[in-house]
């Protein structure tokens, strides 16, 4: 695959802090001295997936500190807010990692990122034994990683031995109740959880899964709960980089966290995760590359999180159309569309698109609830969405509310199974009646339900009476004579179809026109899809007293499509065979009606297809 020009921005950015080789190796635990200082990595990953790395991006390193943001995100799944706010604030200290800021009177850390609230987040995360809590921060961990990970004995050991001011702070906490049981298990826990390796593409993927709303963007499995990313990646902005946090929230703008075996991950919120692996740190223990890195990056693409640009809006509501203008594929008579014509755009359509954010939620409001005249239903297709928040959630609640009580019916469709969407409307709006319709199968069956409604409101009644077995007053047969009618019936055939049984199928020869005396049948075309897959689509509905194949009478050699009948439903025909082989007057006459006829409905039919192509153009 060609590199992107993003790709060689990276390259060069590699190429040019290179030469930057100011800071020293960690020291103070022995094993990490031991670290090659020129190992150099960027990595990118957005929340699509994408993965841009350069340098060392597979060398594996110790993550140390930048486990804290993530085993931060443990505790708060595994425990209530309120109990993890009792044993370490969300205040930055101004203080270095390893200061020992404690709350005078509660003993309680300024914050989950520096060693002391680090501590106590790990006594936080569910285990009956520092074993246990362990295997569940690497099977977290993994999440995020898409790849096994393990923990490094040697700097393990090396920290364990070494650790002493740590093993204070432990016993400090213990003294405060913030740590219960044995102090020297839960330091244990962290000593471990720091030592686990990993690669600046695994902390890469990690801020991307932060950004992703939890949820790692190239495996699709969720590594912590959408309500806990504001949690974990304010604590970042604050306070993951320590008394370098306000430099770095000034000059770079992101959630990040850095760790003493050279790694830095930046999280933009909504859009990537960003890691740089260089081991020399500066005084206040972060990589000296790192930042800079970071910092021009942040720079050099615009990624400044406050200087967030305006959400798009603008390409929320993809199609905005009305029932009157755009049609179910169902054949309906005069009458209907008479009906039809005049109050289908009762039936509002909103086809949304993009990630749908609060504004995006309020916009489709507006522009449901700022008609003259409420809509009877508005239907919100979801195909072109690609993901909705919880505040977009929340609107479509307060929205489906409002409607219902308005006597509006609300309908979603094409929802993408990854929402959850019903279970999230369950868990936001308990009274099942204000939930919208959500079974239709397309835009076409929802259309087809919001007219029935609508045309029984009007008690329109099938002004085509049936007589079972005769040719009914159908359209295609209008202006017919009784003699005539009396020709084409003793032409025609008629048989029962029981609901889902193939009437003709596509490739059969397209010798007969059919009539639906009772019922309904629905036409069907496959689809290609992709080369191994094909899909059906039905593409047009034909009730009682409409035909269908007409196309026999302009002497179409095979059918295009399947016709299945949608109910068990009563069905003539007559071969075009025997009505083209016969040349006597009556059969004659019969044919100029029967084009005349078709010509008529074929103009109808285009008079709505330009009505719909017209609402595409807006
Ligand atoms: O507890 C310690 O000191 C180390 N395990 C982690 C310190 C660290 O990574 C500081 N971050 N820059």
């Amino acid at each position: 695959m060609k590199l992107t020009p993003f790709h060689l921005h990276l390259e060069e950015l590699h190429k040019q802090f290179l030469e930057l080789k100011d800071g020293n190796v960690a020291d103070y635990i022995p094993e990490l001295a031991k670290v090659n200082p020129d190992h150099f990595g960027i990595v990118i990953v957005t929340v699509d997936g994408h993965v841009y790395q350069v340098g060392d991006s597979r060398v594996e390193f110790s993550i140390q500190s930048i486990s804290k943001a993530f085993t931060y995100g443990i505790a708060l799944e595994d425990n209530d807010l309120e109990t993890v706010e009792s044993k370490v604030d969300v205040e930055p200290s101004g203080e270095a990692f390893n200061s020992i800021s404690l709350e005078p009177d509660t003993g309680r850390p300024r914050n989950p990122m520096i060693n002391a609230g680090a501590i106590a987040t790990s006594g936080l995360v569910a285990g009956n034994t520092g074993e246990e809590k362990i295997n569940r921060i690497l099977e977290v961990f993994e999440k995020y990683t898409g790849r096994k990970l393990n923990v490094d004995l040697q700097i393990y050991e090396s920290e364990k031995t070494t650790g002493h001011r740590n093993r204070a702070i432990s016993h400090l906490l213990r003294n405060y109740d913030i740590l219960n049981g044995d102090p020297e298990e839960v330091l244990d826990v962290y000593f471990r959880q720091c030592s686990i390796n990993v690669t600046c593409r695994d902390l890469a993927l990690m801020g991307a899964t932060l950004a992703n709303d939890g949820v790692n963007p190239i495996t699709g499995i969720r590594a912590l709960d959408s309500k806990k990313i504001p949690n974990v990646l304010g604590v970042m902005a604050s306070c993951g980089m320590y008394d370098y946090s306000g430099n770095w929230i000034y000059r770079v703008g992101m959630p990040a966290k850095s760790g003493v075996g050279g790694g830095i991950v930046a999280v933009l919120p909504g859009q990537l995760g960003l890691a740089v692996f260089s081991p020399r740190l500066d005084e206040k223990g972060n990589s000296v590359r790192g930042l800079a890195v970071c910092e021009t990056v942040s720079q050099t693409f615009d990624l400044h999180m406050l200087h967030s640009t305006r959400t798009t809006t603008s390409s929320t509501i993809r199609r905005n159309y009305d029932g009157s203008i755009v049609r179910s594929k169902i054949l309906r008579d005069g009458p209907a569309q008479e009906i039809l014509d005049q109050y289908g755009h009762g039936i509002r359509v909103l086809d949304l698109a993009g990630d749908m954010q609060f504004v995006s939620a309020e916009l489709v409001m507006h522009e449901i609830m700022a008609r003259e005249k409420l809509p009877t239903h508005v239907i919100l297709n979801f195909k072109h969405v690609s993901s909705i928040n919880h505040a977009a959630v929340q609107q479509l609640c307060d929205l489906a509310v409002t409607l219902h009580n308005e006597g509006c019916q609300l309908i979603f469709i094409e929802i993408p199974k990854s929402f959850g969407l019903t279970s999230k409307f369950k868990s936001m709006l308990s009274d099942e009646s204000f939930w919208p319709q959500m079974g239709f199968d397309d835009i076409d069956h929802a259309l087809e339900s919001c007219e029935n409604d609508i045309l029984e409101s009007y008690d329109w009644e099938s002004s085509i009476i049936n007589q079972k077995g005769q040719p009914s007053s159908q359209p295609i047969l209008s202006d017919m004579t009784t003699e005539e009618l009396a020709f084409i019936s003793s032409l025609m055939e008629s048989k029962v179809f029981e609901e889902n049984e193939i009437i003709c199928k596509e490739g059969e020869p397209a010798d007969k026109v059919f009539f639906v005396e009772e019922g309904q049948v629905s036409v069907w075309v496959n689809i290609i899809v992709s080369v191994s897959k094909k899909k059906k689509k039905r593409i047009n509905v034909v009730g009682e007293g409409f035909a269908f194949s007409e196309g026999a009478l302009l002497g179409a050699e095979s059918r295009i499509a399947d016709i299945i009948a949608d109910q068990k439903s009563i069905i003539s025909w007559f071969e075009t065979g025997k009505l083209f082989d016969n040349d006597s007057a009556i059969a004659l006459n019969i044919q100029k009606k029967l084009y005349k006829n078709l010509a008529i409905q074929t103009f109808h039919k285009l008079e709505l297809s330009n009505k719909e192509i017209k609402s595409l153009m807006q």
